[in-house]
């Protein structure tokens, strides 16, 4: 049953403004996890969180918990964590390795592809309990697919394949794997997870809002407007404020998004300035220019884009580099899981570098992130006062242009990844259920 009337939720959302009940309304939240995490390609893990037989990651696609595992014939499934007796949650760790998943409650037991394996005191049922009836497994989720190792899952069972929801943004994953000699990321480094008291949509619009640098990170910068060093290479740490205002370079980054499925990023600027004499370094671009070529080498260390949103759950940083994953918990509670990823095939000491420099930048006593996390909760209280119904997204509206796939794309400060990310919050939450299956 609707909860909210689609012609109102339609009104929520404007082209430069959106209602603030989307942050504080929890009829709202129960619409979105229905809506939006029950109709998208929804992130949930990484293969090289499971490489081998029995491994698992638990996850949510919204309210549904789920398992992502590794079955004994190295396939990977993402299973309903819920027992096919009663419901109870079967894996209640973060990760593991089993053998067979067996539920807690009445010890029935379940293969790691979600199939019944048996259930207990199998003699006090009779002939009319037909053990091959899927119904009684954890089941599997109705899509899952992969790309370059990094797993989505689908609660509808047609649409858009995970590529084509993807599109143009799947370009900052090539971008990124390509940056491994072997081609491949892992998220082997460990996690820092951490719970916030606000709206899941607040980490989404941050992580490509390019405007609050300058002023949230303040306190990063030194009074030449650099920011302390976040890449080898690159002694002084590059330029974000000139004044009071962002530095020019700053300005000239490019922003994009997808008005169709919300996805975003902003542009970059290089790996480093000049790259690092140190041995590892010059070990690490040589391993590179073995597998492709100087001149791919050069483009590789000089990607295009910086921070991804992956809407609706997801968000890949290609500086320092790691993953965001967005789990909402409630109206006004959200956890954010950040994995470090390592360059498979690179040195070593160079991946340990970058879980390092991550420690400083996105952990939860980080030099920028605790910024935002304050941003977080104090927008999440401010937009419980009443002096507006708004808040505002214009900044660069009179100047977005349109590319060649029909998608946003501005130069700067702009709030056009914002813009983007709300069109598709529109969609997904007005749409009709079965237009929606249709066009996803
Ligand atoms: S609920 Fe799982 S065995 Fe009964
Ligand atoms: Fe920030």
């Amino acid at each position: 049953m609707n909860i909210i009337d689609p012609e109102i939720v339609q009104t929520l959302v404007q082209k430069e403004r959106v209602h603030r009940s989307i942050y504080t309304d929890p009829a709202i939240f129960d619409l979105e996890m229905q809506r939006i995490f029950g109709r998208a390609w929804v992130y949930i893990g990484h293969k090289s969180q499971v490489p081998k037989a029995g491994d698992y990651v638990t996850a949510r696609i919204g309210a549904v918990p789920v398992v992502l595992s590794r079955h004994k014939d190295g396939q990977v499934h993402v299973l309903f964590n819920s027992c096919g007796h009663r419901g109870a949650i079967v894996c209640n760790e973060e990760r593991g390795n089993v053998k067979l998943f067996r539920c807690a409650y009445h010890g029935w037991t379940f293969d790691t592809n979600g199939d019944l394996d048996a259930i207990s005191m199998r003699n006090g049922y009779g002939p009319s309990m037909d053990l091959a009836n899927p119904a009684l497994g954890m089941g599997r989720v109705p899509r899952m697919e992969s790309y370059r190792g990094f797993v989505f899952a689908s609660l509808v069972s047609s649409g858009k394949s995970l590529e084509e929801y993807l599109g143009h943004a799947r370009d900052s994953v090539d971008e990124l794997c390509d940056r491994a000699p072997d081609g491949e990321v892992e998220l082997s480094g460990g996690v820092h997870r951490y719970l916030f008291r606000g709206n899941w949509k607040l980490q989404l619009e941050n992580i490509v809002d390019m405007y609050h640098v300058p002023f949230s990170h303040e306190s990063t910068v030194s009074r030449s407007g650099k920011q302390f060093s976040r890449r080898p290479g690159d002694k002084a740490g590059s330029a974000i404020s000139d004044r009071g205002r962002a530095a020019t370079r700053w300005e000239q980054r490019i922003a994009w998004g997808a008005r169709e499925n919300g996805h975003s990023y902003t542009g970059n600027q290089p790996v480093a300035e000049n790259f690092p004499e140190d041995s590892v370094f010059q070990s690490y671009v040589a391993m590179l220019e073995a597998r492709h070529g100087r001149e791919r080498t050069l483009q590789i260390l000089r990607p295009k884009r910086h921070n991804t949103a992956f809407y609706p759950n997801m968000t890949m940083q290609a500086l320092n580099h790691h993953i965001r994953v967005i789990v909402p918990l409630a109206v006004d509670r959200t956890e954010i899981h950040v994995y470090p990823l390592k360059l498979k095939g690179a040195p070593e000491e160079l991946n340990q570098g970058f879980v390092r420099h991550l420690n400083n930048t996105h952990s939860a006593s980080s030099l920028i992130q605790t910024d935002d996390l304050e941003n977080f909760r104090r927008v999440q209280e401010g937009v419980a006062a009443t002096g507006s119904d708004w808040v505002w997204f214009a900044r660069g509206l009179d100047t977005d242009a349109t590319d060649e796939r029909g998608d946003l794309t501005n130069n700067g400060t702009v709030e056009l990844p914002q813009r983007s990310q709300y069109a598709a919050w529109q969609r997904f939450m007005s749409a009709a259920e079965n237009a929606m299956q249709e066009s996803q």
